[in-house]
């Protein structure tokens, strides 16, 4: 307090001073300022890093990036592998997810949907960084632990959107490259840019949007370096992956390299692994493998979205949404139907039960499965949550009381501070392995992990909705 009221006294001494001595004066206090300013975010910094623990580097992920074998520009430049032999061509995208910030599921589906577009077109696709925030600051906290800004993708994914194979033979000429490789082998003026503008983006069939996209590319299809620029008009985002337009794509999806060759990082695979006790698969392959179809019998892997899910639900019930996009699928047991005739109360309240169970729905939903199963008895449950432990532990003590032999909660999985940075495909890829799973119809988590699950050949049965 004595500080502050002595600077005050120092700006009005100022008032009444020579116009230099006031510059020199402004000058000096606020270096003064800047120092305090400096100290001070320094101060909070370092207390957050205290308190957060720092996140860890993925320098080794990033230099495994670099070393990949499509990663070489004498080869990339002259590649005797092509019919006539020469430059490989390239697919960027601009503008898209990792601009807007969008989390995790939002990149998968866009790179889904991207990386098919580039090789129907015959390019390799240009994949970069995931990104938690666009902004300088070097963390970001999310879901309560600190986050680096940028993480290389092979943290998370290392399948043919991010560099891995794409076919079943050796060769590199269609692999993704990196976003640092395409700078070096595109310079900005051998870039040809096209834009969204006049796309069919709000259609009722994402097929339509696709073949538009064929057909610009096919017009520059002797060019290498092609950037799509989706910033001024949104493509894959949010409201595409919302609505029924995905469906006419999956099929197309199922069957092409973007899904068939699609694998999480061996990062997430080694979380996976790590924990087979808990997990407890009758064969080990199905933790160890990404191949596996049958997954480990007797779980089932339950998602329930909570915290801000609350108000989302709510909104939801008051615009009558229904499940987006893949989730609409007609192969897919559980609908919601919404008619014009229900009332709003009708509505608000079947939202809520499906958006946001509480314990009695969900013990109510999973004794239900596990009496329609036919094949294995379901005996165990997997829950991925954000919810608050206590509300955790109820929940495993009501599925326990009904029958369940064991409940496996998000507390239970061991991870390492990197695996841990990757917890969201963690829990994701056992998801995909469970024998059953049971998702949010509303949610871009569940509708993904239900694509990799239908792309690997498990059954629409064994998807279901809460
Ligand atoms: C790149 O490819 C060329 C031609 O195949 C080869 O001679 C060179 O050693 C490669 N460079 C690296 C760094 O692997």
């Amino acid at each position: 307090m004595a500080h502050i009221t002595h600077s005050l006294g120092h700006d009005y001494e100022a008032l009444h001073s020579s116009p230099t001595r006031l510059i020199r004066r402004a000058i000096s206090c606020s270096s003064r300022r800047l120092i305090l300013c400096c100290g001070v975010s320094g101060l909070l910094l370092f207390s957050t890093l205290f308190l957060f623990k720092r996140p860890p580097s993925f320098e080794d992920v990033r230099s495994y990036e670099r070393r990949l074998p499509q990663h070489n520009l004498t080869e990339a430049l002259h590649d005797t592998d092509l019919q006539p032999p020469g430059r490989r061509k390239y697919l960027r995208i601009e503008g898209g997810a990792d601009t807007w910030e969008g989390g995790l599921n939002n990149v998968i589906q866009e790179l889904t949907h991207t990386t098919y577009l580039a090789h129907r077109a015959k390019r390799a696709f240009v994949f970069s960084d995931f990104v938690w925030t666009n902004s300088r600051v070097p963390y970001k906290i999310y879901d309560r632990s600190l986050k680096p800004t940028k993480v290389p993708l092979n943290a998370f994914i290392s399948g043919a959107s991010a560099g891995g194979a794409v076919s079943d033979d050796a060769s590199i000429t269609m692999r993704s490259i990196s976003l640092e490789f395409f700078d070096l082998v595109c310079p900005m003026n051998a870039r040809v840019r096209l834009t969204a503008r006049g796309a069919p983006i709000n259609g009722e069939d994402g097929m339509i949007l696709i073949e538009w996209w064929l057909k610009r590319l096919k017009d520059v299809e002797n060019e290498p370096c092609v950037v799509l620029d989706f910033s001024h008009n949104h493509v894959f985002d949010w409201d595409y992956f919302g609505s029924r337009q995905p469906l006419t794509v999956f099929p197309h999806l199922k069957t092409s390299p973007t899904l068939t060759h699609f694998s999480w990082s061996p990062l997430v695979l080694s979380a996976v692994a790590r924990n087979f006790a808990v997990l407890r698969p009758s064969d080990h392959r199905a933790v160890v493998s990404s191949q596996a179809h049958s997954g480990i019998g007797g779980l089932v892997a339950i998602h329930l979205r909570r915290g801000d899910f609350r108000g989302h639900c709510r909104y939801l019930g008051s615009t009558r949404a229904s499940y987006l996009g893949l989730n609409q699928h007609e192969n897919l047991p559980d609908k919601l139907h919404i008619d014009h005739r229900f009332s709003d109360e009708f509505i608000r309240t079947q939202h809520r039960r499906h958006c946001f169970p509480e314990i009695n729905d969900i013990v109510e939903k999973l004794r239900q499965i596990r009496f329609e199963s036919r094949v294995t008895p379901l005996k165990r449950v997997y829950v991925l949550s954000n919810g608050w432990p206590r509300w955790l532990s109820k929940l495993g003590e009501e599925l326990r009381r009904d029958g369940w032999e064991d409940v496996i909660n998000p507390a239970d999985i061991k991870l390492d501070s990197k695996q841990d940075q990757v917890s969201v495909a963690v829990d994701m890829a056992i998801a995909e392995r469970a024998e059953v799973f049971v998702g949010n119809g509303f949610s871009s988590v569940s509708a993904n992990i239900i694509m990799l699950r239908l792309a690997k050949g498990m059954s629409y049965e064994s998807n279901r909705f809460f």
